[in-house]
């Protein structure tokens, strides 16, 4: 059986943890195949809101697995909390989580490296979650990480001390004064560990391609979004994995001829969290409902989220790049009330129109061409079938699909389970 992916086309944050709830009901193992608790994937149900790091948002389902797939970065010490939050729920972990023994570990100085090199940049800096997500990919391509399969090693201690050795010189090197308690750090780290170790360590790879031979359903759950992508995203203003289909491929050992449905998800605007380019960004009054009718304040570090009108030629490029064959739009509701409604369908590059994501889109090099729509008043949060929605918002849908070429399958008004609208 095909392996279908859910991915985020824009710069992270367009629900992704929602529909993969709402979904799970329909495969038999849910699998994360990049980022780590960079991510932050809320659901709500039964009145109860949770925001999910780095693991798998099937977790809630009764029959569904979930696995961490090599292509993850962990932080033990996060993933005891999300371990801790989830207890209320009788969720039995050592059946229903299992975890790729060649994901990479988070180690307390990957932190400390991640903070030290954004204080270097100074303006310049990512806007990074400081969650050592970059210095950890870095180990792992320069070759020096340590996985979870070292865990299982009788020198994993000396390999632990010999790597923190190297970081700690690192930081030195940087010269900047960070006030840390490395013992605390380290005690923590280990309580982290012994709990990991509480789990089911397993060889991905195989374990998903046996579940494919003998017919298992499974949904690759994307983290960040296409925007953020370390090849195709807006570098250097991206995070450090491959957050677009080919990432599931590499992050789980799934053979690219074996991805059958490319669920993409975007919002009926756009955020952004943290530095870099946006073309379609909003400084007004517009942007400011946006941000107080969507919430839009990040679930992993509260930071409040830039917001603007969609984007478009970065939708068309981001569905390109992956190959998305359904799309699922979110947060219309967020949009009722606005008198008219704006859609980048060009830039002006160079002086020139063009209507692809060129290499530079800062607003020295581009400028949003817009499209106007007639808004709605109408609130969709209660809505629940497809013939309820207002005539303006199937205008834009439709505009959307025409444009992109791909139809909008679920249409969200509301962050719980129960607003979802099938098309
Ligand atoms: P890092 O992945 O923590 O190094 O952050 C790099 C960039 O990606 C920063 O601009 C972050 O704000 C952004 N980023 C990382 N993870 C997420 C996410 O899950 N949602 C939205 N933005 C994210």
């Amino acid at each position: 059986m095909a392996v279908n992916l859910l991915l985020g086309l824009q710069w992270g944050d367009e629900g992704k943890g929602k529909i993969v709830d709402v979904l799970t009901t329909d495969y038999d193992i849910i699998a994360r195949f990049q980022g780590g608790p960079n991510a932050g994937h809320t659901l709500i149900f039964d009145g109860y809101k949770h925001v999910l790091h780095t693991i798998p948002s099937g977790i809630f389902h009764k029959t569904a697995v979930n696995v961490v797939g090599n292509g993850v970065v962990i932080d033990p010490v996060i993933f005891k909390k999300e371990l801790d939050n989830l207890s209320q729920f009788t969720i039995d972990f050592k059946s229903k989580l299992l975890i790729s023994r060649k994901a990479h570990l988070i180690l307390p100085t990957h932190r400390l490296l991640d903070a030290a090199s954004e204080t270097a940049k100074g303006k310049a800096k990512i806007g990074s979650t400081l969650k050592g997500i970059g210095p950890t990919y870095m180990d792992k391509t320069g070759r020096n990480g340590l996985r979870v399969g070292d865990l299982e090693m009788n020198d994993w201690q000396e390999k632990y001390e010999n790597l923190t050795e190297k970081h700690l010189n690192m930081l030195a090197f940087h010269g900047i004064e960070l006030e840390y308690n490395l013992v605390e750090l380290q005690k923590e780290f280990d309580e982290g560990i012994k709990r990991l170790k509480e789990l089911t360590f397993i060889d991905s790879e195989e374990y998903l391609n046996n579940a494919m031979k003998n017919g298992k359903s499974i949904l690759a759950e994307g983290a960040q979004g296409s925007l953020l992508d370390v090849d195709f995203g807006t570098y250097p203003f991206v995070t450090s994995s491959n957050t677009t289909a080919a990432g599931a491929c590499t992050g789980l050992g799934i053979a690219p001829n074996k991805i059958g449905d490319v669920f993409g998800i975007f919002k009926a605007y756009t955020t952004r969290v943290g530095s870099g380019p946006f073309p379609t960004e909003l400084f007004d009054e517009d942007g400011a409902t946006m941000a107080r009718v969507g919430h839009e304040f990040g679930a992993t570090t509260g930071r409040p989220r830039r917001c603007g009108w969609l984007d478009i030629v970065a939708l068309k490029y981001a569905v390109q790049v992956n190959g998305v064959t359904q799309l699922m739009m979110m947060k219309g509701d967020v949009l009722s009330g606005f008198d008219t409604l704006k859609v980048c369908t060009s830039y002006t590059y160079k002086g020139e129109e063009i209507s692809h994501f060129p290499f530079n889109i800062e607003p020295e090099n581009v400028t949003p061409v817009y499209s106007e729509f007639k808004g709605w008043s109408e609130d969709l949060t209660k809505m629940t079938t497809k013939e309820q929605l207002p005539q303006n918002l199937l205008d834009y849908i439709e505009f959307i699909e025409k444009e992109v070429e791909v139809p909008i399958k679920i249409v969200s008004v509301g962050p719980d389970r129960k607003q979802t609208i099938l098309r």
